[in-house]
C-alpha cells in the first residue's frame, strides 16, 4: 500500500463533555478515546501521523507519546482551522491526508483502508466518509444533488427543518489529496452560527470549483459514531465492552454472561479460563488458562497463572500462580505475589506481599509487607502488625512455618524454618527454626465459681 498521512482533530474541549478534561482522553474500555482512533488509522496504513491538540495540550501530548507528532492549535476556531495547523508538518509529505476526528473510538483501521482505496481509484479530490443514522440529531448532514454526487454538508445548528430530516450523516472521516488542501482551507469563511471555520465547508468550496467530490458509505453507523456528551461516552464503552467480550469468546474463553461482564481493551485471557458474572477485569490484567474468575470480581494490573480460581474477591497489580485459589471475599491490594497452588481465602487483605508456593491463608486475616515462604499455614486472624504509626515494618515467615490462629506478628519479625506460635500470641522476637514461640497470658480455672457467684 502506498504511504499516507493522517491528521487527527483533537484540540476541542468538549464543551458537551462538561469536563475538566480533554474530550478525547476520556476512556473507553479502560483506554483513551484517542488512542482507539491511533489504533484506526494505523491500521489503515498511515506512516505520517500528526495529532491537533489544544485543549489540554500538555495531556493530550502525554497520551499521544512517541505514537504521532503534535501541533497546537491554540484557539479553537473550528475543525478547518485545525487541519490548517497541520500544514507545516505535512509540506510535501505525501499524496493523500487522511482526517478523522479525536472522538469517534468506535472506527475501525479497515473503514478507513476501504475509504482510501476507494479515493485513489476514484482519483477524486476529497472522499467524505458519510452513513445513514436512525437519529442523525447533533451531525452535519450530507447533501447530495439531483445527480446523486455530494454538494454540501450543513451543520445541525445551520440546517433548515428539510435539511434535519436528511438522515445521510458526515462522519467527520475525510480523504483528501494533499495537492491543494490547505489553500483551500484557507478560503473557508466563518459565516456561520457558531462563527466557525468549518472543515466541512470545503465540500461544497471543492464543488464549486469543479474538484470532485466523492462519497463512502459507511454501512455500521455504530462505528463512526462521534462522541461529544457523556450519554454517548456510555453507549461507546456498551459497544466496545461488546465488541472485546465477543472477541474473548471467539479466542476460546467462556463468559457466562456477557453483558455484565466488563473488560478492559488490553486484557489478555487464555482459553478454557469460565467468567462469572458481575466481573470487571481491568487495565493490563492478564489471565491463564482453566481459571474460574468471579462472579463478583475484580482484576485490575493483575497477572494469574493457570488454573486460578478467583471468585468475589478483588485483586489491584498483584501476581498469583497457577492452581492458586483467591476468595471469596479477599481483597490484594497493590504489590502482591502470591506462588503457586496457593490459598488466600475469605476476608483476608493483602499488600506487599509475597507468598510462597503452597502456602495458606484460609480466613479473617491481614497481611502487608510480608515474606512468606512455602508450605506455610497462617491460622484464621492472624495479623501482621505492620506498621508502628511512623513506618512499615516487613514480617519474614520462613517455609513449613506454623502460625497459629489469632496471632499478632509485631514487625518488625521473623519467624524461623517450621517454627510454630502459638494461638493467640503477640509475637514481638523471632522465633528460631523449629521452636514454638507463645506470648499469651496462662489459662487459670476456678472450680465451682459459677455456683458461688450465684450465691453471693
Ligand atoms: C463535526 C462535524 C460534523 C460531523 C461530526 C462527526 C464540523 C464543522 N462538523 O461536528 O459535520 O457530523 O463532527 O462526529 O467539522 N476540533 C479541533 N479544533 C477545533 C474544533 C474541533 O481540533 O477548533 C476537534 C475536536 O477536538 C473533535 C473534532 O475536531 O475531536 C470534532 O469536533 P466537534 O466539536 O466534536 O465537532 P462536531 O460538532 O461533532
Ligand atoms: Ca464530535
Amino acid at each position: 500500500m502506498a504511504s499516507l498521512a493522517a491528521v487527527v482533530l483533537a484540540a476541542g474541549k468538549g464543551t458537551r463533555m462538561k469536563s475538566r478534561y480533554p474530550k478525547v482522553l476520556h476512556r473507553v474500555a479502560g483506554r483513551p478515546m484517542l488512542a482507539y482512533v491511533l489504533d484506526a488509522v494505523e491500521s489503515a496504513g498511515a506512516d505520517r501521523v500528526v495529532v491537533v491538540a489544544g485543549f489540554g495540550l500538555d495531556a493530550v501530548r502525554a497520551a499521544v507519546g512517541t505514537r504521532a507528532e503534535v501541533v497546537c492549535q491554540e484557539e479553537q476556531l473550528g475543525t478547518a482551522h485545525a487541519l490548517l495547523q497541520a500544514e507545516e508538518r505535512l509540506a510535501g509529505e505525501k499524496a493523500e491526508v487522511l482526517v478523522v476526528c479525536g472522538d469517534t473510538p468506535l472506527l475501525r483501521g479497515r473503514t478507513l483502508a476501504d475509504l482510501v482505496a476507494y479515493h485513489r481509484e476514484a482519483g477524486v479530490t476529497a472522499t467524505v466518509l458519510t452513513t445513514r443514522m436512525e437519529d442523525p440529531t447533533g451531525y452535519g448532514r450530507v447533501l447530495r444533488g439531483e445527480d446523486g454526487l455530494v454538494r454540501r454538508i450543513v451543520e445541525q445548528k445551520d440546517a433548515s427543518p428539510a435539511e434535519l430530516a436528511v438522515d445521510e450523516i458526515n462522519t467527520g472521516v475525510y480523504c483528501f489529496a494533499a495537492e491543494g488542501l490547505f489553500d483551500a482551507l484557507r478560503r473557508i469563511g466563518r459565516e456561520n452560527r457558531q462563527g466557525e471555520y468549518y472543515l466541512t465547508d470545503i465540500v461544497s468550496l471543492y464543488v464549486r470549483e469543479e474538484r470532485p467530490v466523492a462519497s463512502w458509505v459507511a454501512a455500521d453507523p455504530t462505528a463512526v459514531m462521534g462522541i461529544n456528551d457523556r450519554v454517548q461516552l456510555a453507549r461507546a464503552e456498551q459497544i466496545l465492552r461488546r465488541r472485546i467480550v465477543e472477541r474473548l469468546m471467539l479466542d476460546g474463553v467462556t463468559v457466562i454472561d456477557p453483558a455484565t461482564t466488563f473488560v478492559d481493551a488490553a486484557v489478555s485471557i487464555a482459553p478454557d479460563t469460565v467468567i462469572y458474572p458481575f466481573t470487571i477485569i481491568e487495565g493490563e490484567t492478564a489471565i491463564g488458562r482453566d481459571c474460574i474468575i468471579g462472579p463478583q470480581a475484580r482484576l485490575v494490573d493483575c497477572r494469574l497463572g493457570d488454573g486460578v480460581t478467583f471468585q468475589n474477591s478483588i485483586a489491584l497489580e498483584s501476581e498469583v500462580g497457577d492452581g492458586t485459589t483467591v476468595g471469596p471475599f479477599a481483597y490484594l491490594r497493590p504489590g502482591n505475589r502470591i506462588g503457586a497452588r496457593a490459598r488466600i481465602g475469605d476476608f483476608v487483605e493483602m499488600k506487599k506481599s509475597v507468598v510462597g508456593e503452597g502456602s495458606k491463608i484460609p480466613h479473617l486475616s491481614y497481611i502487608g509487607d510480608a515474606l512468606i515462604g512455602s508450605g506455610v499455614n497462617v491460622g484464621a486472624g492472624t495479623i501482621t502488625c505492620n506498621y508502628d504509626g511512623r513506618k512499615k515494618s516487613t514480617t519474614v515467615i520462613e517455609d513449613g512455618a506454623f502460625i497459629g490462629s489469632n496471632a499478632n506478628l509485631v514487625a518488625p519479625v521473623k519467624v524461623g524454618r517450621g517454627a510454630y506460635i502459638g494461638a493467640g500470641s503477640t509475637i514481638t522476637q523471632d522465633v528460631p527454626p523449629g521452636a514454638l514461640g507463645v506470648a499469651r497470658g496462662r489459662q487459670k480455672n476456678i472450680e465451682g465459681w459459677a455456683a458461688r457467684k450465684k450465691d453471693a
